[in-house]
């Protein structure tokens, strides 16, 4: 059946995620803009109270409460005519390879900075892939409520560190306690902190100088001319503003508040909004984009969210909708195994419950219950499209266990068991070259904790996991495949494709290798 609106829905649609170090806010922003779309009532109800820095053991505990980071992996709500969808990036040691790929199925990401901290680590990675994709990023730089860097010294980094230029669509007067208000430059305003202390109006309009009027009394404060020198000295010397170099994901426009003391977040919300694309076209595998407009339904599974509670060995495939309606009940094409499957057990999320969807179009996330056949990178397709999406990227692991059946008994189920869980996605393998022995990567630690208790409960296998700590992987030519290149200070591998790899001990083993070898060029994934 065909969407009469189809169109006007798709139009509606802000998918983007929010990209952090853990602690710079994230969660906080996060449950402001659903208390504005009126998904939420109160603050508090996205996670459940953090547990604080739990340690390992309790992970199991904590799966057992995954219905809530279920729930919170999509959150969708109504604003301003928009219907708002924000994927979460978990941190912590939620990190893995699935807070990467959901990257891959938004068309913007808002990167939340603690103005005391500047860019970390956590950042600069995402960050990376989604330079890598060329989507729009927007800043918020958090806690202007705290003092924190100079907010010139903020900007610099961006372009520093991660190599993007800045527009600032407002700048701060003062900072911490002395934090009197934002100087809008994009909505030429200033928007005031404490209202109360000045006739109670929220917003000042600048004039055409760019002053508010000099009779206020926010005019003769210190802090008020800092900004307003500042501002001047950036919009002589600084970036443009383009929107084009903002789609481009070239130059991205900052914005200053305080999710806490909910400051400048509003702002933020409508600006972005206006800014944030709507869904984009998906390249295909031969380098076709099918745009979001298609009447007949497509989509790519970009997460499968394994189900701990051994009650229930479901998991959930999360599915970009990249064009045309979904429906539920709908009959699609798996285009992996050309068969037929019918979506009927499908979810979206609200913030506080799971509800069973009936439709959804391009741009929306589907859950989809799956019982083994989904994997990621898969392509559903409805009717004669035939397409099928670009893989999903792969992304270079930083850890490294070694990995054997505990009862050699059980080979068997130990090979299905690591063969699909490698396809599905959930970790990287490796055999290595002079020894065949078995390794598994991944990019955060909570992947080897679900692999390890997926291989015992889902396939009946115990597995012997033994830590060869941090590894630096690179990619060489297989012509340049030579065994006599391997040392004391690096592995020689294979993953499951076949393709030469090198892990090395460290930074100094790999520059050893390069100046041995000069020719040989090493390569990195994502
Ligand atoms: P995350 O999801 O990025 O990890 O960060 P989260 O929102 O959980 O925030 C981390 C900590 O920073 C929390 O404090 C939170 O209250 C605080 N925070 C967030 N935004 C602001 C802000 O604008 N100003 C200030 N001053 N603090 C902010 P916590 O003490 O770790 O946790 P909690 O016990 O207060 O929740």
């Amino acid at each position: 059946m065909t969407n009469p609106h189809l169109k006007e829905e798709v139009a509606k649609r802000r998918t983007f995620a929010i990209i952090s170090h853990p602690d710079a806010g994230k969660t906080t922003i996060t449950e402001q803009l659903l208390l504005f779309g009126g998904a939420i009532r109160q603050a508090g109800t996205v996670k459940g109270k953090k547990t604080g820095n739990f340690a390992k053991s309790d992970w199991m505990e904590i799966e057992k409460q995954r219905g809530i980071s279920v729930t919170s992996s999509v959150m969708q709500f109504d604003y301003d005519g928009k219907r708002v969808n924000i994927l979460d990036t978990p941190g912590h040691e939620d990190f893995s390879e699935d807070t990467y790929r959901t990257l891959m199925a938004v068309d913007a990401a808002v990167m939340v900075v603690d103005t005391a901290k500047g860019i970390e680590a956590q950042t600069k990675k995402l960050f990376k892939v989604v330079k890598d994709r060329g989507i729009p990023v927007f800043t918020f730089m958090n806690k202007l409520d705290r003092d924190g860097r100079e907010p010139l010294d903020l900007l610099a980094e961006l372009e520093e560190v991660l190599g993007i230029e800045s527009y600032p669509m407002n700048w701060p007067i003062g900072m911490g306690k002395g934090l009197e208000g934002l100087y809008d430059v994009y909505h030429k305003r200033v928007e005031l902190r404490h209202p109360e202390q000045y006739d109670n109006e929220r917003f000042i309009a600048l004039d055409e100088t760019g002053n508010i009027p000099t009779a206020h009394k926010l005019y003769s404060n210190d802090v008020y001319s800092q900004a307003q020198e500042d501002i001047e000295l950036l919009l002589e010397a600084g970036n443009e503003f383009s929107t084009e170099r903002i789609a481009a994901g070239e130059l991205t426009p900052v914005f200053f508040g305080s999710a806490l003391t909910n400051f400048g977040v509003q702002t933020f919300l409508e600006t972005f909004l206006q800014f944030a694309p709507e869904p984009q076209g998906t390249k295909t595998i031969d380098g076709e984009m099918v745009s979001p407009y298609t009447e007949e339904f497509s989509g790519f599974v970009f997460k499968i969210q394994a189900n701990m509670n051994p009650a229930h060995r479901d998991r959930i495939a999360f599915v970009r909708i990249a064009s045309g309606t979904f429906e539920r009940g709908m009959a699609v094409n798996l285009s992996r195994t050309n068969k037929a499957v019918k979506l009927s057990n499908v979810t979206q999320f609200m913030a506080d419950s799971r509800e069973n969807v009936e439709t959804a179009v391009a741009g929306d996330i589907i859950g989809v219950y799956d019982t083994g056949t989904y994997q990621v990178g898969d392509t559903l397709r409805q009717g004669k499209l035939k397409v099928e999406y670009e893989e999903l990227p792969t992304f270079t692991p930083e850890l490294f266990m070694k990995v054997s059946a505990k009862n050699v008994m059980k080979q068997k189920s130990f090979h299905k068991g690591i063969q699909q869980l490698v396809q599905e996605g959930a970790i990287q393998l490796y055999t290595t070259v002079q020894t065949n022995d078995y390794v598994i990567g991944a990019v955060g630690q909570l992947q080897f904790e679900v692999f390890q208790y997926r291989m015992l409960n889902e396939y009946n296998a115990e597995v012997v996991m033994s830590p060869m700590g941090n590894k630096t992987a690179r990619w060489i030519d297989p012509e340049d495949f030579d065994e006599r290149m391997s040392s004391s200070r690096n592995i020689l591998a294979r993953d499951r494709f076949g393709n030469p790899l090198f892990l090395f001990e460290n930074e100094f083993a790999m520059r050893w290798f390069s100046d041995k070898y000069p020719n040989v060029e090493l390569k990195s994934l994502l």
